[in-house]
C-alpha cells in the first residue's frame, strides 16, 4: 500500500522567523497564511510547523505550557484553524510539532506536580531524592549543558530535565501521562491536521536511574500504543526525531506492519563533521567518501523495509551551503548541487525555510549577539572549563542554531520584508542579494531548481520508488548514483568540491533531466565537471 507522504515534499516553517504580520518583530500564523501562495508555487505538499503552542519561550516554543492553546505572539486558535483550512485549499497539509518528552515548567501539570509529593500530578514527572551527600541522584547530563537534575526547594527532591531546567521531562511510565498525550493528539487530529513531527521521541522510553535515555526498553510499546490510540488508520504522516537511530532501529519505527511511525529523522550524515565520540561543537572537516557511505547505507538498508527522510537543514542545524557547500564563490551552484544530490534519493525530502533561496549562516563576533539557549549554555560551560573564547565562537559560528533561525528574507525592503518592527533576531545583511523577490524574478535561481525537483518527484515514479546504486568514481569527491525502476534508469552525477574534475560517462544519455550549469550539453565519454556541477541523466 502506498501513502501520500511517500510522494510528498515537506517544507519546515519556523514560525518565529517566517513572516511577521503585526509589526511586533516576531513571526506569526497570519504571516504564514499570507505566504501560502508562495509555498504553493514552490509545490510542496505539507508544512512541518515548529511549535506554535502556548510557551514561555525558554527554548523557542519547545517548552510548552498549554498544548491546546496558541502562543500569544503567534495569534489565536482561530488563526490556526484558518491556516489549516487555507492549507487544504492549496493541497498543503499541516504537520504539527509534537513535543511530549517534556513540558514547560509553567505547564499546569508541573505547576501542580512540584507542590507536594502526594500531589495527583507528581508522577507526571520524574523525581528523586538527593544522594547521600545532597547531590543530584546521578550524573546524567542535560543536552543543554550541566546536570539533567534540578533541585526543587518545595519538596526537597530533584526533577529530571534532559533539556533546560524549564523543560521538565514527562514520566512516560505513568499511563495517565500517555493517555493525556493521546487525548491532546486527537484534539489536533480532529482539527484536520496532516500528521505529527515528534520531537526527540526516542527519549520517551528513558530509564534515568539506569542512565538510559534514548531507545529505552518500552519505547516501541509506547509508540504502538500511541499509534492505535491516535493516528492509526487515518492516513496521517508521522516522523520521529531520533538522534541515535541506526538503520535497524529506523526499521523498527517505520516498517508499516509494526504500527508505529511513517519514518524517522536520523542524523548519521549530520554527525560527519564532528570529531568521533565528541559533541557537535568539536569540529572536523567533512569527508565526501564518508558521506557517500552513510547515504548509501541508508538508501540500501531501507530500500524495501521502512522509509527514509531526506534533509540537510532544520532549525537546529547550520545552513547547508555554509556548512558543506560554498557560501563565498559558488553559493548558487553548490546550493543546487546539494539540492539535486538529496532530492534525487529515495525517501521524503524536507526543505527548511530559506533553503530554497540559498540562505546562509550569520556569523557572530560576540556571545551578546546569540539568542539560542544551547549555544549560550555551552559557551558558559566551556569558558568555565578553560576553552579559549575564540574557539568557542568558532564552534558557534559553524554549528550554532541561530544560523538557521535568522528571519526569512523576502525582499529588498527594511528587515528583508520580515517585519515592520524590530526583528527578534538579527536579519542577515545579505538580504540585499538573497531574498525571495530576487529568486522569483531570476529564472536561473535556486528556487526554480527546488521547484523542478519537487515536480520531478511528483511526476516520476522512479524518483519515489527507484532502487539506489552508488557509482564508483575515479575522483572520490564526485558523488554519483543510479536510480532504477521497471527498466528505467537515471544517473545522478555531482561534483562535491570547489574545483573542476572529470567523470567517465559510460552510456549514451537519452536525455538530461536537470542540471545546474545550464548551457552545457553532454555525451558519452569523459565529462569535464565544473565546481559543484550536478546533472541528472536519463540513461534508459
Ligand atoms: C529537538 C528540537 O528540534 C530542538 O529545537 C529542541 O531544543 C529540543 N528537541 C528540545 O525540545
Amino acid at each position: 500500500m502506498t501513502s501520500w507522504w511517500q510522494k510528498a515534499v515537506v517544507y519546515q516553517v519556523y514560525p518565529r522567523s517566517f513572516q511577521d504580520s503585526d509589526g511586533d518583530g516576531i513571526g506569526d500564523l497570519k504571516g504564514i497564511i499570507s505566504r501560502l501562495d508562495y509555498l504553493e508555487k514552490l509545490g510542496i505538499d505539507a508544512i512541518w510547523l515548529s511549535p506554535v503552542y502556548k510557551s514561555p519561550n525558554d527554548d523557542n516554543g519547545y517548552d510548552i505550557s498549554d498544548y491546546e492553546d496558541i502562543m500569544d505572539e503567534f495569534g489565536t486558535m482561530a488563526d490556526m484553524d484558518e491556516l489549516i483550512a487555507e492549507g487544504h485549499k492549496r493541497n498543503i497539509k499541516i504537520i504539527m510539532d509534537l513535543v511530549v518528552n517534556h513540558t514547560s515548567d509553567e505547564h499546569a501539570w508541573f505547576v501542580e506536580a512540584k507542590q507536594s509529593k502526594d500531589n495527583p500530578y507528581r508522577d507526571y514527572y520524574v523525581w528523586a531524592d538527593p544522594d547521600a551527600e545532597g547531590n543530584p541522584p546521578n550524573d546524567l547530563g542535560s543536552t543543554f549543558s550541566g546536570s539533567a537534575w534540578e533541585y526543587s526547594e518545595l519538596t526537597g527532591q530533584y526533577y529530571l530535565h534532559l533539556f533546560s531546567k524549564k523543560q521538565p521531562d514527562l514520566n512516560w511510565e505513568n499511563e495517565k501521562v500517555r493517555h493525556a498525550v493521546y487525548d491532546m493528539m486527537n484534539f489536533w487530529i480532529d482539527k484536520g491536521i496532516g500528521g505529527f513531527r515528534m520531537d526527540v521521541i526516542d527519549l520517551v522510553g528513558k530509564k534515568p536511574f539506569e542512565k538510559i535515555t534514548g531507545n529505552g526498553p518500552k519505547l516501541h510499546d509506547y509508540l504502538q500504543e500511541m499509534h492505535h490510540a491516535t493516528f492509526g488508520g487515518k492516513d496521517l504522516m508521522t516522523v520521529g526525531e531520533t538522534w541515535g537511530a541506526t538503520p535497524e532501529i529506523a526499521k523498527l519505527y517505520s516498517k508499516p506492519e509494526r504500527d508505529e511511525l511513517s519514518m524517522v529523522f536520523q542524523f548519521e550524515h549530520s554527525g560527519l563533521d564532528q570529531q568521533p565520540w565528541k559533541d557537535k561543537w568539536d569540529l572536523q572537516d567533512l569527508s565526501i567518501p564518508a558521506l557517500k557511505e552513510v547515504f548509501t547505507k541508508w538508501q540500501t538498508e531501507l530500500s524495501s523495509e521502512g522509509w527514509n527522510s531526506l534533509f540537510w537543514n532544520n532549525h537546529d542545524l547550520p545552513r547547508i551551503i555554509s556548512r558543506w557547500g560554498n557560501d563565498k564563490d559558488y553559493r548558487v551552484e553548490s546550493g543546487k548541487m546539494l539540492a539535486i544530490l538529496l532530492h534525487q534519493q529515495k525517501g521524503t525530502p524536507y526543505i527548511y525555510q530559506g533553503e530554497e533561496i540559498g540562505m546562509v549562516n550569520y556569523p557572530v563576533e560576540s556571545i551578546d549577539e546569540v539568542d539560542d539557549i544551547e549555544s549560550i549554555n555551552m559557551y558558559n560551560d566551556r569558558l568555565a572549563r578553560g576553552y579559549a573564547k575564540e574557539d568557542i565562537l568558532k564552534s558557534i559560528n559553524a554549528k550554532g542554531r541561530d544560523n538557521a533561525r535568522t528571519p526569512m528574507q523576502w525582499d529588498y525592503s527594511e528587515n528583508a520584508g520580515f517585519t515592520t518592527g524590530t526583528p527578534w533576531l538579527h536579519v542577515n545583511p545579505n538580504y540585499h542579494e538573497i531574498n525571495v523577490k530576487q529568486a522569483l524574478e531570476d529564472s536561473n535561481s535556486l528556487f526554480y531548481t527546488y521547484q523542478k525537483l519537487i515536480q520531478l518527484r511528483h511526476d516520476n515514479p522512479i524518483v519515489v520508488w527507484g532502487d539506489f546504486t552508488l557509482v564508483d568514481t575515479a575522483d572520490e569527491n564526485v558523488f554519483a548514483y543510479y536510480r532504477e525502476l521497471d527498466g528505467q534508469k537515471w544517473l545522478v552525477v555531482t561534483n562535491f568540491q570547489a574545483k573542476k574534475t572529470s567523470f567517465e560517462l559510460t552510456e549514451e544519455p537519452k536525455s538530461t533531466i536537470i542540471q545546474n550549469y545550464n548551457d552545457k550539453t553532454y555525451q558519452k565519454g569523459q565529462l569535464d565537471l565544473e565546481p559543484y556541477e550536478a546533472v541528472v541523466f536519463e540513461i534508459k
